[in-house]
C-alpha cells in the first residue's frame, strides 16, 4: 500500500516526465561567470548595459527581466562542449527527480552564436543528451522555439530549417517569450508556421496564459493547433475557455514556482492549480528554468503537497498526465506509464 500522505522519497521515486523545461535556464551561473571572466566579456544584448557578474544567479521578479537575462547569459555560450555538458547536466537532474523523460524547449534567438546553426547546436545538445540517456536512462526530446517577437516569416524560416534537418532528436515546435504587448492577436502571425510543423508530423507545444490571458490560452488551441500549454492557468479568467481547455483534454504544463516568482501568482497558497484541476482540466507539475529558480522537480511535487494538502492520488495523477502529455516515442510512453502504475499500485 502507498503511503496517504506522500513522504519526499516516495515523490522523488514516483515516475513522471518533465514537459516544460526551457535548456536557457538550466545554464549552470559558474558556467555563465567563467564566460565571462577571461577576456572580460561582460557584453550585453545590443543596446543594453551589461549586468555585473554576481557569484549566484541575478534574482529575477518578472518575465522580461528574465528574457533580457536569458539573452545576456545564453549569448555568452560558444562551445559546443558547454551544450553538451549543459545537456547531460538536465538528464542528471532528471533522475533524481525521478523523471524518465524530459521534453526541453530551445529558443534559439537567445542563443546568437548557434541561431544560425541550428545544425551544429542540436548536435552538441544530442551527444549531451546521449550521454545522458546512456549513464542514466532519461529519455529526451527538444521542443525548438519561435520567439513571441519574431516574425511570420522568420517563424516559417524556423519551421523550414527543422524539416529540412530532420534530425530525430527533435519532437516538437514551440513558442514562447512575451505576450503582454497587446500580442494575443499576434497568434494569426504564427498559424502557418505552425500549421506547416503540424503538416510535417512535428508535435506542438506553445506557451499562452502566463503572459496573456484566456484569449491567448483559446488563440493557442485553436490558431496554433497546441497540443500543450506551457502555463495557461488564467484560462480560469474566462469560464468559456476554462470549459474548452477541459472539453479538449488540453494539458496545461504547470510551473509553479515560475509563477510565483514572475509574479504572474501572489504566492503558492495564491496558485491556481486546485481550481484548475477541479475544472477537470489535466495539469502536470514542472520546473521552467529550475536554475535560476534554485529547484528541481521533485521539489515541486513536495511544495504542492504541501501547499495544497495532495496526497498520492493527487501526485500520481500530475504524474500520470506529465507521462501521457510527453513528446517520448510511443513504446517508451507507454513503459514510462507501466512503471508508474506498478509504482502507484506495488
Ligand atoms: N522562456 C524562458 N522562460 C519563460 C517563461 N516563463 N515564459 C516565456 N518564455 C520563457
Ligand atoms: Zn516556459
Amino acid at each position: 500500500m502507498t503511503p496517504l500522505l506522500p513522504t519526499e522519497e516516495w515523490i522523488r521515486e514516483l515516475p513522471k516526465a518533465e514537459v516544460h523545461l526551457h535548456l536557457e535556464g538550466c545554464v549552470p551561473h559558474e558556467m555563465v561567470r567563467r564566460a565571462t571572466a577571461p577576456a572580460g566579456r561582460a557584453t550585453a544584448p545590443a543596446g543594453r548595459a551589461a549586468p555585473l557578474v554576481p557569484a549566484a544567479p541575478p534574482t529575477i521578479t518578472n518575465l522580461s527581466q528574465l528574457l533580457t537575462y536569458l539573452d545576456w547569459s545564453c549569448g555568452l555560450i560558444d562551445q559546443a562542449d558547454q551544450l553538451e555538458q549543459i545537456a547531460y547536466a538536465i538528464t542528471t537532474r532528471a533522475k533524481h527527480s525521478g523523471a524518465g523523460h524530459v521534453d526541453i524547449i530551445v529558443n534559439p534567438t537567445h542563443w546568437p552564436h548557434w541561431q544560425h546553426d541550428l545544425k551544429a547546436m542540436i548536435d552538441a545538445l544530442d551527444a549531451g543528451l546521449r550521454a545522458g540517456q546512456a549513464d542514466h536512462g532519461t529519455t529526451t526530446a527538444l521542443c525548438i522555439s519561435i520567439k513571441r517577437n519574431q516574425t511570420r516569416s522568420e517563424a516559417l524560416e524556423l519551421v523550414d530549417t527543422l524539416l529540412e534537418l530532420a534530425h530525430p532528436r527533435v519532437a516538437a515546435l514551440s513558442i514562447d517569450g512575451n505576450e503582454a504587448n497587446g500580442a494575443e492577436s499576434h497568434n494569426s502571425r504564427f498559424a502557418p508556421a505552425f500549421e506547416r510543423a503540424r503538416h510535417a508530423g512535428l508535435r506542438r507545444t506553445a506557451h499562452a496564459g502566463e503572459s496573456s490571458g484566456p484569449e491567448g490560452v483559446r488563440e493557442a488551441i485553436e490558431l496554433l493547433g497546441a497540443e500543450r500549454i506551457d502555463h495557461g492557468i488564467r484560462c480560469l479568467e474566462d469560464p468559456q475557455v476554462t470549459a474548452l481547455v477541459a472539453a479538449r483534454g488540453i494539458p496545461l504544463d504547470i510551473c509553479p514556482t515560475s509563477n510565483v516568482v514572475l509574479g504572474v501568482v501572489r504566492d503558492l497558497a495564491n496558485h491556481p492549480i486546485k481550481q484548475l484541476r477541479a475544472s477537470n482540466i489535466r495539469c502536470s507539475l514542472n520546473t521552467d528554468d529550475p536554475l535560476l529558480y534554485d529547484i528541481d522537480l521533485a521539489g515541486e511535487y513536495e511544495r504542492v503537497a504541501e501547499a495544497f494538502h495532495y496526497g498520492t492520488d493527487e501526485l500520481g495523477e500530475m504524474a500520470r498526465v506529465g507521462l501521457e502529455s510527453c513528446f517520448a516515442d510511443e513504446d517508451r510512453r507507454f513503459t514510462l506509464l507501466k512503471h508508474l502504475d506498478d509504482y502507484l499500485s506495488g
